[in-house]
């Protein structure tokens, strides 16, 4: 459904990627982290169709990104930005949503109904003015424009950056809810206990190069991960790995919880 073949983008001061080769699933839900600067933005913004590649071609379900035009990449893909701020231009939360369904020609009673299902989804007031709201809740309006268009692919720039630990796990039960009803999701992040709790895949990215890739656990459980320094491995995982034996594939908290009742429930049925 996603297709990178040998993917080269730079900027005005260099290459940042070379020679990437990827395929990601229709319907899948992949974690990109790595250190700053390593190229995971730029990456993103190739496969939504933002940048172009220099040479190598991007394709989405089929089509060269160069060849889509804005309003069915739009359609396509949404993209969260890392900085809500460069995403939000309206003065009410109302119009916020309104402007991205009607990038996508969605107006009148129907933009109406899908705007407040939307903001009720993610607990937005309409009226509210987006800048004189906290970053977690700028943060919720860009992605409520987002999701408000219903893209196939949606694709979250550090989205829990700057969310308290209840708007995160609302914002992350909904993207969840939309991979399982198949929506393809994207998701740059540092924080690998969401990445271990929501994730299938992992890429880890360094120096504009996919170092480690593969289903979550696989990657998270890596000895390798450990070594780069830029990324911390879940702290269930590091304590698994540490106490070692039934616990070193262990790489969640709720795993290693489970792990001790059942060894103490079993203990205790035995006595
Ligand atoms: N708009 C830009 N213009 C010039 N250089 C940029 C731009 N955006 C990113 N870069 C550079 O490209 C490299 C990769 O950046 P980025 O993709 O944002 O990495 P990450 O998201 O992993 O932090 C960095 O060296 C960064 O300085
Ligand atoms: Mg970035």
């Amino acid at each position: 459904m996603i297709e990178l073949s040998n993917v080269a983008f730079g900027y005005a001061e260099g290459p940042v990627i070379n020679n990437l080769n990827l395929q990601l699933e229709k319907g899948s839900f992949t974690a990109i982290t790595g250190g700053n600067g390593a190229g995971k933005t730029t990456m993103v913004k190739l496969i939504s169709g933002l940048l172009k590649p220099t040479s190598g071609c991007v394709r989405l379900c089929g089509t060269d990104t160069r060849e889509l035009k804005a309003k069915n990449r739009a359609k396509l893909c949404g993209f969260l930005f890392q900085n809500p701020d460069r995403q939000i231009c309206k003065t009410s939360v109302y119009d916020e949503i309104g402007f991205s369904l009607s990038c996508i020609g969605i107006a009148g009673g129907e933009a109406d109904k899908i705007i407040r299902e939307t903001a009720e989804m993610l607990e937005l007031d309409t009226k509210s003015e987006p800048f004189s709201l906290s970053k977690g809740e700028r943060q919720k309006v860009a992605l409520a424009s987002v999701l408000a268009a219903n893209p196939e692919i949606l694709i979250l720039d550090e989205p829990t950056t700057g969310l308290d630990y209840r708007e995160c796990m609302r914002i992350m039960k909904i993207v969840a809810d939309l991979n399982n009803s198949g929506t393809t999701v994207i998701m740059v992040s540092h924080d690998m206990e969401i990445v271990a709790d929501f994730a299938k895949r992992v890429i880890v990215f360094e120096g504009g190069k996919i170092i480690l890739d593969g289903d979550c656990r696989s990657v998270l459980t890596d000895e390798r991960l450990r070594c780069i320094s830029s990324v911390l491995p879940p702290q269930a995982a590091v304590l698994g790995q540490k106490l070692g034996g039934r616990f070193s594939g262990l790489f969640t908290t709720e795993e290693i919880i489970s792990d001790c009742i059942l060894q103490s429930q079993c203990r205790m049925h035995n006595a």
